[in-house]
């Protein structure tokens, strides 16, 4: 037999490589590569096509049978979830350490519990002692949850089995999960994959709705599970700036339900609180127009959240190299940004240092974010607030161009409705408001007239 070729698995990401590296490829980490065997070299000569049991085919229209959504009793967690858990299906919920993840599953799972739906709450972080002072700290303590502290898949699986299937099982986290069968420390790739099978396969064989707490690595992605998001029916990440007191639930793979809708939540004393109508959350509040800031009209989901961008510019006296820090909006979106800036409409931020962020703790990944951000630096390059009330939409063009943006029409009737009366994007956008004067730009240089070249 062929001697198996070594490979390497990083174990932060889960690319494999056949060569060792100190740096993986992939995501760049280093020191992250480990040998790893596979469990089973399979020979090419085996056949496979006899032997086998007979696989079951069923019509799609099949009658009766489908497992019904179960609500968690938090409205925006189901509002993230597409309508609730459903039943034999896994959820991976990543997001930074110490935003809310814990908090938000076991209110979750009070919530359920409390319904007289079996919860089993495992957590492999914290000692029970620790999970109960919370749950007192939440007014929870008198749900029916049932709660361990334990790391071994086999312990869990064993335990569970031997009682009443719960609707509800929570791994918190499976990075400390740790299986017999396989070699390795919890936290591994090996590991988290396998634990990860294991208990999708307990969850998929007895109807149960499972989810897994993922920790998430500093480049923003599921640290190791990577290749648990392809394993799972549903991919979450819990966001938001720990500084701040919003939180928001966003579904990254869903394959139940839509992907745009999101959770709010709000970090308190008490717990995390549901915040219904976000769409004033993100706006600094202030009544008096300031140079530096734009709104920006965005849709989550089918929900309208205005956004309001600020942007600070300190020009340098010295040759020192200025800083760009960029805060809630991606820096090589902000470099592009400026070098369109620079080559289209003349300004010069060469000498000058640039600090962008998002107001409230909000992340933006829309493109047609682009024109509110170019206002808010032009309007702090200037000096010169923007007009009152007013929303900025559009996407930009490395050649200058403002580009037209998916519910340009919706986002400004939304922000009529919110009262803003202003709006600025592509030309081709019909307002659809009479509460609304909307002007078309059709390059950057027009904005940059009218921020600077008016008055
Ligand atoms: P936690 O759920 O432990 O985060 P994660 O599981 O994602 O690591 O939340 C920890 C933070 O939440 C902690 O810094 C304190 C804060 N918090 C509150 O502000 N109010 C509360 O009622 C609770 C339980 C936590
Ligand atoms: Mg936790």
């Amino acid at each position: 037999m062929a001697k198996p070729k070594k490979r390497y698995v990083c174990q932060a990401c889960g690319s494999v490589s056949h060569r060792w590296q100190g740096q993986c490829a992939d995501c760049a980490e280093w020191n992250t590569l480990v040998e790893d065997v596979p469990a089973t070299v399979f020979s090419m000569k085996h056949d496979l096509s006899s032997g086998g049991r007979a696989v079951e085919f069923v019509d799609l229209d099949k009658p009766g049978a489908l497992p019904t959504r179960q609500p968690t009793g938090l409205a925006e967690f189901d509002r993230a979830l597409g309508g609730g858990l459903v039943p034999g299906s896994a959820i991976l919920l990543g997001g930074d350490p110490g935003i809310g993840k814990s908090t938000l599953l076991l209110q979750a799972a009070a919530k359920i519990a409390r319904e007289g739906r079996g919860v089993v709450y495992v957590s492999g972080e914290e000692a029970t002692a620790q999970v109960r002072m919370r749950a007192a700290r939440l007014g929870l303590s008198d749900a029916p949850v049932k709660l361990a502290a334990a790391t071994g898949v086999r312990d869990i699986l064993t335990t569970i089995g031997s009682m009443d299937t719960p609707a509800l099982l929570v791994i918190d986290s499976i990075q400390t999960m740790h299986s017999d069968t396989i070699e390795g420390a919890p936290g591994t790739v090996s590991q988290v994959r396998g634990c990860a099978f294991e208990l999708i396969r307990y969850a998929k064989e007895n109807g149960v709705a499972l989810v897994l707490v993922g920790h998430v690595t500093k480049d923003g992605s599921i640290a190791g599970p990577r290749v648990l998001e392809h394993m799972v029916d549903v991919v979450m990440s819990f966001e938001g700036e720990r500084s701040h007191q919003y939180r928001i639930l966003r579904a990254l793979k869903n394959r139940f339900g839509a992907v745009d809708e999101i959770g709010v939540f709000a970090m308190a004393g008490e717990g995390l609180e549901e915040v219904d109508n976000p769409s004033m959350l993100f706006l600094s509040g202030r009544d008096e127009p300031m140079a530096g800031s734009a709104v920006f009209p965005a849709i989550e989901g089918t929900r309208p959240v205005l956004v309001e961008i600020q942007a600070l510019i300190v020009r340098l006296q010295s040759g020192a190299t200025p800083r760009r820090a960029v805060v809630g909006w991606d820096s090589g979106r902000l470099a592009m940004l400026l070098a369109v800036l620079e080559s289209r409409c003349g300004l010069n931020f060469s000498s000058a240092e640039v600090y962008l962020n998002v107001a409230g703790g909000y992340r933006l990944s829309d493109p047609a974010a682009d024109l509110a951000v170019a206002a808010a630096l032009v309007s702090a390059m200037a000096d010169r607030p923007l007009p009152p009330r007013s929303v900025w939409l559009g996407e930009v063009s490395l050649a200058g161009e403002i580009r037209p943006v998916a519910h340009g029409g919706l986002r400004l009737r939304e922000a009529a409705k919110l009262g803003f009366d202003r709006g600025f994007g592509p030309a081709d956008v019909k307002a659809g408001s009479a509460a609304m004067t909307y002007d078309g730009l059709s390059q950057l240089a027009n904005l940059v007239d009218r921020i600077i070249g008016s008055s």
